[in-house]
């Protein structure tokens, strides 16, 4: 029988690097989007339309979508935090109505109060009110829409999180209208034993073929986490080239399970992907020493000294 296929969703050139400490420019980003867009990849996360004050990395966009140089087969989201957002990509869109930057925008909201309103500035039930008629109007634009629910686990100012909550916000967030709901361990704290429970307590009200799951990997259980979140069904991933990452308003996350780890150890246990892992591993190297990183993929650094 043929391996079942996973889909990665590369966060790298949004959530990898949103929280980097100094400025990127438009070019390194669109080569970073366009050398992943080589590796077999068939969705990569391009930037946010937030506000350039709470999130400065991310104030390029535009230009972004403007050079990133589009592949059939790959989609290209965005996120996008309330209207005004979605009118700045509507204002881009209009400029090739014919062919679109992108077809796909990504909202987002929290399990726990605190963070939300660190991260957007309102409750959650605020968030959801604040979602509907971005939701629609994208809908209507003929995008789709994915959600994020952050601190699906543990938040770093309330603690652990009880299932149920994230199990509510995921379903209103599909009555919305999203497509698919990316379940965020922001803090990389899960453990597979957390993410049965979590799994467990959303697939009794929800199909797990509408979940993702978005895994730090500050304690090093991202890889873990994601083959448990797989052998309960899942088969939407997200990751980022090098372990890029983090979020400005949870303070000592690192990044993302890395793709590299991601592809490794899918294709190890039996998945497929897609996606070239020496091709990858080049880039996660590459963009590594532009951002004066150390590589944070243990997989991508052990591909390349083989
Ligand atoms: P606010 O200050 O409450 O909003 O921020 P406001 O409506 O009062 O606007 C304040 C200013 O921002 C105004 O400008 C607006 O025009 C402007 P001023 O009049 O002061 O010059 N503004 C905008 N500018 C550009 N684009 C926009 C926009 N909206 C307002 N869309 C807001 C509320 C939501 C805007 C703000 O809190 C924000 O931008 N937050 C984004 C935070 C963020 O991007 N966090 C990281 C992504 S989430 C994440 O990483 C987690 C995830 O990876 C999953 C996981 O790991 O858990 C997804
Ligand atoms: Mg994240």
């Amino acid at each position: 029988t043929a391996a079942p296929f996973v889909k990665i969703v590369e966060v790298g050139p949004r959530d990898g690097l949103q929280n980097e400490p100094t400025p990127i420019s438009v070019a390194t980003k669109v080569e970073l989007i366009n050398r992943l867009s080589e590796t077999g990849l068939k969705c990569i996360e391009s930037g946010s339309f937030v506000s350039p004050k709470w999130v400065p990395q991310m104030a390029g966009t535009s230009d972004v979508l403007r050079g990133i140089h589009r592949m059939p087969g790959i989609s290209y989201p965005v996120l996008v935090p309330n209207m005004r957002g979605l009118e700045m990509l509507e204002a881009i869109l209009l400029e090739h109505p014919e062919e679109p930057v992108t077809e796909e925008i990504a909202i987002f909201t929290a399990a726990s109060e605190v963070f939300n309103k660190k991260n957007i500035n309102c409750s959650i039930a605020e968030s959801l009110d604040r979602f509907a008629p971005v939701v629609e109007e994208a809908l209507k634009g003929n995008l789709r829409v994915r959600g994020y629910v952050s601190t699906v686990v543990v938040c770093p100012y309330e603690g652990a999180i009880e299932p149920e909550r994230v199990r509510d916000i995921t379903t209103k967030l599909l009555e919305m209208g999203c497509y698919e709901v990316s379940l965020g361990d922001t803090i990389g704290a899960a453990t597979p034993k957390s993410m049965e429970k979590l799994l467990n307590c959303i697939t009794a009200a929800v199909p797990v073929d509408v979940l993702a799951t978005h895994n730090h990997d500050t304690y090093g259980m991202a890889v873990s986490n994601v083959l448990t979140a797989l052998k309960m069904g899942v088969r939407t991933v997200d990751s980022s080239v090098a372990g890029l990452g983090g979020c400005p308003y949870a303070p000592g996350a690192t990044g993302n399970v890395a793709t590299e780890d991601l592809v490794y150890a899918l294709q190890e246990e039996g998945y497929e992907t897609g996606v070239d892992l020496n091709h990858l591993s080049g880039i996660g190297q590459w963009i590594s020493s532009i951002l004066k990183r150390d590589n944070s993929s243990r997989v991508g650094k052990a591909w390349l000294a083989r």
